[in-house]
């Protein structure tokens, strides 16, 4: 397993590109599922659950080829209708192929997804709102098996909003008969490019975009090609990091971002002293002279991401006075504290709030990675702090951030991989 090497105290300075949205391409690897032949998909990440993904596919059939940023997937043949635990227990996101593999081949076994590092991860929606659609669903020894002759278009109204049973039902309902209806769906930007991909397969979805889906099935669809956009969240960990170790009157450009998607953090940002400049598809960040200590409570999209939790209390470590971070999206989710306590950061929890005490300085020690966006914030806090600091299991941030070290050089961070060792 690698580590990362990292010597603290550099000023970042210059410009990063940011690559293509995991999470969106997650969601579109499996609608391939949906229509038989061949499709493109440009400015896909290349990341470890991007290739967990692909073997999955691969493992029913389907056809990859990666180059450079282009994804080419055949989906000419699908032999098998199982995601088996191997691969669904490396990444969660494999649930996905249920939607698509029930709505068109009338089955599918897969795997429950289980729990994550930072507790249980439910995936009730998923099966109450296929089980809606009329597949029959039992879930046995680990398994979910779901068969149905056809789906049938129904009214589904979420409990909770979910990015992955959103998806999972948008990919059924379009080769329902009959309309659907979703209500209380998910809004965030990687299922508004789902919607979009799927209408470009001939799905006829309106809404997409907003949580009132109306979803009327089709007999058939075809394939298509899109480009992934850009990652909301490699975009605004970029920033924080710019915002956390910029060097002073300098800026950090980060660029091929959607501004858009990032307001939640950005205004956030602004309030904690950062100067920004907005372009089509570009930000700049001038560092504060001093952290202001600004709360966050994490909610659905539009709201501030659980996806950068993580992150925003490794930048309050470091701010003038205390703030309050709260999660409302995952409870558990603060592996990330005891670590950032190694170097010096003074955070308490409660529940699922992060009362942070900002301190004068952070000092290197050695932290492991526990989750990807735990792994970010341990990065972060590294490049902020005194000394040298090594993030031990560094395969998590390999699975969402592509070469984060070569572009945190690429700004001047003084960090290096340290490969093939057992740490
Ligand atoms: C997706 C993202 C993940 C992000 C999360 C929240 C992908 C591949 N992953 O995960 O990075 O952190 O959205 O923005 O896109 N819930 C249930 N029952 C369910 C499903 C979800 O109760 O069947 C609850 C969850 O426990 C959570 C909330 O709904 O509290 C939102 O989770 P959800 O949006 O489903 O997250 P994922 O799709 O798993």
């Amino acid at each position: 397993m690698d580590k990362f090497v990292i010597r603290g105290g550099k000023g970042l300075r210059g410009t990063v590109q940011i690559s293509g949205a995991k999470n969106a391409s997650l969601a579109l690897m499996p609608a391939t599922l949906l229509a038989p032949g061949s499709y493109t998909l440009q400015n896909t990440p290349q990341l470890r659950d991007i290739i967990t993904m692909s073997r999955l596919l691969e493992s029913m059939g389907l056809g990859f080829k990666h180059s450079d940023h282009t994804l080419s997937v055949d989906a000419s043949h699908v032999t098998k209708f199982e995601a088996p635990y191997e691969h669904v227990k490396k990444m969660r996101a494999s649930i996905y192929v249920l939607g698509p593999l029930v709505a068109r081949y009338g089955h599918a076994l897969v795997s429950l997804p289980g729990g994550c590092a930072w507790g249980p991860r439910p995936v009730n929606l998923h099966i109450e709102g296929l089980r809606k659609l009329g597949a029959e669903i039992e879930v046995e020894a680990g398994y979910i098996r779901a068969k149905a002759s056809r789906l049938k278009g129904a009214r589904i109204v979420f409990d909770v909003s979910s990015v992955g049973a959103t998806g999972n039902v948008m990919m059924a309902a379009v080769l329902a008969k009959g309309t659907t209806v979703i209500d209380n769906a998910a809004m965030e930007p990687e299922i508004t490019a789902l919607g979009e991909f799927l209408i470009k397969m001939g799905a006829k979805i309106e809404g997409v975009g907003g949580n009132h889906l109306v979803i009327e099935g089709v007999d058939e669809l075809h394939p298509a090609d899109i480009t992934t956009i850009p990652d909301r969240i490699e975009a605004a960990t970029f920033l924080v990091a710019a915002a956390l170790t910029g060097e002073r009157g300098a800026t950090v450009r980060v660029e091929r971002c959607n501004p858009n998607h990032l307001s939640a953090v950005t205004t956030k940002l602004e309030d904690v002293g950062a100067r920004l400049t907005y372009g089509p598809d570009f930000i700049e960040l001038q560092p504060p002279n001093s952290i202001r200590a600004v709360n966050v409570t994490t909610s659905i999209y539009s709201g501030f991401p659980t996806d950068m939790q993580a992150q925003w209390i490794a930048l309050m470590a470091r701010a003038e006075g205390t703030s309050v971070v709260t999660d409302t999206i995952y409870f558990d989710r603060f592996m990330h504290v005891p670590e950032l306590a190694r170097l010096g950061a003074n955070i308490t929890i409660k529940e699922n709030i992060a009362t942070v005490m900002g301190v004068k300085k952070l000092t290197g020690a050695t932290v492991m990675s526990t989750d990807l966006r735990a792994s970010a914030s341990l990065i972060l806090a590294g490049l902020a702090a005194e000394g040298t600091t090594e993030v031990l299991r560094v395969y998590h941030l390999d699975r969402g951030y592509e070469s984060i070290e070569k572009k945190l050089q690429g700004l001047g961070a003084d960090i290096r991989r340290v490969a093939g060792e057992e740490f």
